[in-house]
């Protein structure tokens, strides 16, 4: 499974990219205007400082929810760098856009998924990846792994080859239960991924060999 942080901080890119298990990047535009990131030009630049931080696949979203709109900025995102997927939201529009981008070979993923059909219409489209938000889903009751489950299912059946990428991750159980299923991507925050360092059995079974060998050495 490949592993995508979910954020626009650089700090952070680039602490995950120091530990060699990154993949790729999600912004959106709510964690651009997190980093207090605004106007075109800044944050064209900013997605070029991530592009130039990971080896490949940092998602940048369309503002426009209109094809024109969705088109132009696409295009001008996808010319930033050649490490930019053009992230477009899951409306009538927005398929048409998938489809455009898709015929020109230029990557794309389709975000604010929450049910199966808007996946299958995003693939039929020929997104290259499809964001199912898991963790917004928990939020209202609804299991978000039920939908990867879904997803993977429907995918398999017919041999789609848009990835899903696992989205709204929130703790290192997700991560887990989206490897479990077979989701090809999941996108969470820093947190969550050094988490998965994580076990008191680790820790006390390192403390007590650090003090074994301490004592043996201390003779
Ligand atoms: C996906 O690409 C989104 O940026 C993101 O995963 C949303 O996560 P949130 O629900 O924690 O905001």
């Amino acid at each position: 499974m490949q592993f995508f942080i979910d954020t626009a901080n650089l700090d952070q890119i680039k602490e995950a990219q120091a530990l060699g298990i990154l993949d790729g990047v999600t912004t959106n535009p709510s964690l651009m205007a997190k980093e207090g990131i605004a106007g075109e030009e800044n944050v064209m630049k900013h997605y070029k400082a991530i592009c130039d931080i990971v080896e490949d696949k940092v998602s940048a979203e369309v503002i426009a929810t209109d094809y024109e709109g969705m088109i132009a900025e696409g295009e001008k995102l996808a010319a930033i760098d050649p490490k930019i997927v053009v992230k477009i939201p899951m409306v009538k529009d927005g398929i048409k856009a998938l489809k455009y981008f898709s015929k020109k070979g230029i990557r794309t993923n389709c975000t604010l998924i929450f049910s199966a059909g808007q996946a299958l219409l995003a693939a039929k489209a020929g997104a290259t990846y499809v964001s199912p938000f898991v963790g917004r889903l928990d939020d209202i009751s609804s299991d978000g792994m039920i939908l990867i489950e879904d997803i993977r299912l429907i995918f398999d059946n017919y041999q789609y080859e848009t990835q899903i990428l696992a989205a709204s991750v929130r703790h290192p159980l997700h991560i887990i239960q989206c490897a479990k299923i077979g989701a090809d991507v999941m996108t969470g925050p820093l947190s969550a991924i050094l988490q998965l360092l994580k076990h008191p059995l680790t820790d006390s079974g390192l403390a007590q060999f650090l003090a074994d060998h301490a004592k043996a050495n201390s003779k």
